[in-house]
């Protein structure tokens, strides 16, 4: 199982310069592995990211709305669960860190954004809520610059 893991990961990873293996160097690097892997996405999809506070789920983020088209801010949604960008197909961030309720869940209709591609940060928060995960992305912090990205279709 983890070893099939591993091969996808190789996978997604063969068409990034300078990473042969999980590790990813730097912000810049972790951003350019997520333009890449965002052109094995499609609209429906729901991208899962978890980490540490500081994993780097944002950076990841900025990367694969970079790959989806969509070049302006992406910054974790602090008020708002959700963000909207404005790009072809639409994209959806979500950050659950806050989330009290999952009553919340309901009210944003997290579960009808399948015209656009949904990415989100802290999942585990949603609980027993289905959120319909498509591909989950654990980003581990080897050290101050360096993370370990895992990827699983589910
Ligand atoms: N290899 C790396 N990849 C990604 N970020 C890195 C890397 N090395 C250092 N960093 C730093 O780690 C931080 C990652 O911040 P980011 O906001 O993306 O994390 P996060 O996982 O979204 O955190 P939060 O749980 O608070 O939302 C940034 O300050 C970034 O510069
Ligand atoms: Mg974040």
């Amino acid at each position: 199982m983890s070893g099939q893991t591993h091969l996808k990961f190789l996978n997604y990873n063969a068409v990034v310069e300078n990473s042969t293996d999980g590790l990813m160097h730097s912000e810049a690097q972790t951003e350019a592995w997520g333009v890449s892997f965002a052109k094995k996405l499609k609209p429906g999809d729901v991208v899962a990211l978890e980490g540490d506070l500081g994993a780097g789920k944002t950076a990841l983020c900025r990367g694969i709305c970079k790959g989806l088209g969509f070049n302006g801010t992406v910054n974790s949604p602090s008020y708002a669960i959700v963000h909207e960008y404005p790009n072809e197909p639409p994209i959806y961030h979500i950050d659950l860190y806050r989330l009290k309720n999952t009553n919340d869940l309901q009210d944003i209709g997290i579960e009808d954004l399948t015209s656009g591609i949904t990415l989100i940060e802290w999942p585990q928060m949603a609980g027993n809520f289905p959120l319909n995960i498509t591909h989950r992305i654990t980003i581990k912090i080897t050290n101050e610059n360096s993370r370990e990205l895992r990827v699983s279709n589910e």
